[in-house]
């Protein structure tokens, strides 16, 4: 199965720094070499990372965020003009953070068509909801001028009017800081009117939605954006041409917005492709959670090995890796892997799909040999069930079916027949919806069939096994 990311049509310099080659297990191979080999791991260096006020420890307003280099000379960036920035952005090879990983470049690119009058609107995806995900609300509580600077940017390479930044309605902290920054930006001159000096002008407006995971999809934001529910739209036509009031409209992920003035002013397209492996590169942001001894949110090289991920900056996995059941790598959609394709895996999209799972939000859910892991998937699929907007049968449905079959699984109390059945209920939601929701409803019961059909299969023998001896019991 091609599973590449969650969300989307990509399902989803000198070698970096780092070097990272991959395992000769997946047949990888390092763009400047010719043989796969052992990684050689270095750690990213703190002068390398972008996110400089990640843990909240500086002064995370205008003062602070200009000491840190943010609103560095961007008036130079604004008046170089679109396709410059684009250029930039595309040499960088970035791809969306927001889980597609579709190569931002060429989707901001889609934005310059001749104009035919009507204002064009950057939306940016401050909806984070995909379990697992703690990456963006970071950004916006801790470093909001990087996202409001990253707007403007942004905004000039799709001659963009203004920006809408659609935050999540839980978010209060987030919202008021980003609030602040875009108060702090407008009074210094940087937003607004001739933004920045640049005669330029552009403005960025919050807007808090009330929590839905459905309003993360794209289109379905921009729905509720306009004041409707926010369900899905059918597409074409895509937002490029009809998106937020009707006009051409480009939605992107918080972190993909907010490195943009890093990649394109101080530091260039090519620093930003030093790191990780060709088509994915850069830094990113990765959030470990689950059973780990340390969870947190960090900035590391793209393709860095997963195990080192997890080892170097969450402590390692709680009992030691020889206790690793498994790993959910990208957010709660992407199917889970066993340890032994964990201990070789690069935390990058090309690598990830090659394990039949995906990067999606880099968000990597830990799970160790005390967890339940047929409960643990069942929840899931409850949470997708519970957030399907209902359009579609196929997702409305069986998101129902799947975790009225999970729950017995959860106990045992199913044949082994039932688990070719869930697998094919699962390929019937998947690719037959109109958004990407049912896909990410049905990864993880294809990542649990996958990889632990023997434990599954045990289950149903000794729920069986019990049974059987109740009824001795009961007629003896
Ligand atoms: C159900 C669902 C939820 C989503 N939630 C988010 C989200 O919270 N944040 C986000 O950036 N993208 C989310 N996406 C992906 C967006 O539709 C879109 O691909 C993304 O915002 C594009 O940004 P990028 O190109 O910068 O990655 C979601 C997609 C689906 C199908
Ligand atoms: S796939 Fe599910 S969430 Fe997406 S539009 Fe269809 S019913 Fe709604």
């Amino acid at each position: 199965m091609a599973v590449s990311t969650k969300f989307g049509p990509f399902l989803r310099s000198g070698l970096s720094r780092a070097h990272y080659q991959a395992p000769a297990t997946v047949g990888y191979m390092s763009r400047n070499s010719s043989t796969a080999s052992t990684p050689n791991i270095q750690p990213m260096k703190d002068e390398d990372r972008i996110f400089t006020n990640l843990y909240g420890r500086h002064d995370w307003k205008l003062k602070g965020a200009m000491a840190r280099g943010d609103w560095y000379k961007t008036k130079e960036i604004i008046l170089k003009g679109e396709e410059w920035i684009l250029k930039e952005i595309k040499d960088s090879g970035l791809r969306g953070r927001g889980g597609a990983g579709f190569p931002t470049g060429m989707k901001w690119g889609f934005m310059n068509k001749p104009s035919d009058g009507r204002p064009k609107y950057l939306v940016v995806n401050a909806d984070e909801g995909e379990p697992g995900t703690c990456k963006d609300r970071e950004i916006m509580r801790h470093d909001p001028h990087k996202l409001v600077e990253g707007c403007l940017v942004a905004g000039r390479a799709m001659g963009a009017r203004a920006a809408y930044i659609y935050i999540r309605g839980e978010f209060y902290n987030e919202a008021s800081n980003m609030q602040v920054a875009i108060n702090e930006a407008y009074k210094a001159g940087l937003l607004g009117k001739n933004a920045c000096g640049s005669g330029y002008d552009f403005d960025v407006y919050m807007h808090r939605g009330a929590g839905a995971y459905i309003c993360g999809e794209e289109t379905a934001l921009i729905e509720s954006l306009e004041g409707k529910q926010g369900k899905p739209r059918l597409k074409p036509p895509f937002p490029a041409d009809v998106g937020v009031f009707g006009c051409p409209t480009t939605v992107a992920n918080v972190e993909t917005v907010a490195v943009a003035p890093q990649i394109i002013c101080r530091r260039g397209a090519s620093w930003f492709a030093s790191f990780g492996r060709e088509r994915n590169t850069g830094t990113k942001l990765f959030n470990i959670s689950g059973n780990v001894k340390y969870p947190t949110t960090v900035e590391e090289t793209m393709s860095i090995p997963l195990r080192d991920l997890i080892e170097r900056h969450a402590g390692g996995v709680e009992g030691g890796w020889d206790n690793l059941l498994g790993v959910i790598p990208g957010g709660s959609s992407t199917p889970l892997i066993p340890k032994d394709v964990c201990s070789d895996v690069l935390m990058d999209f090309d690598a990830l799909v090659a394990a039949q799972t995906g990067l999606g939000t880099a968000a990597v859910i830990v799970v160790n040999k005390q967890q339940d892991i047929v409960r643990s998937i069942a929840r899931l699929i409850e949470f997708y069930k519970h957030e399907s907007c209902g359009q579609c049968t196929p997702c409305r449905e069986g998101t129902g079916w799947m975790m009225k079959i999970m729950d017995r699984f959860v106990v045992g109390n199913a044949k082994p027949d039932e688990i070719d059945m869930l697998w094919e209920l699962s390929k019937q939601i998947e690719g037959h919806t109109i958004c990407a929701l049912g896909d990410g409803a049905a990864w993880p019961v294809q990542g649990l069939i996958r990889h632990y059909r023997p434990e599954l299969e045990q289950r149903m023998k000794e729920f069986h096994a019990q049974k059987e001896q109740q009824k001795a019991a009961a007629t003896a």
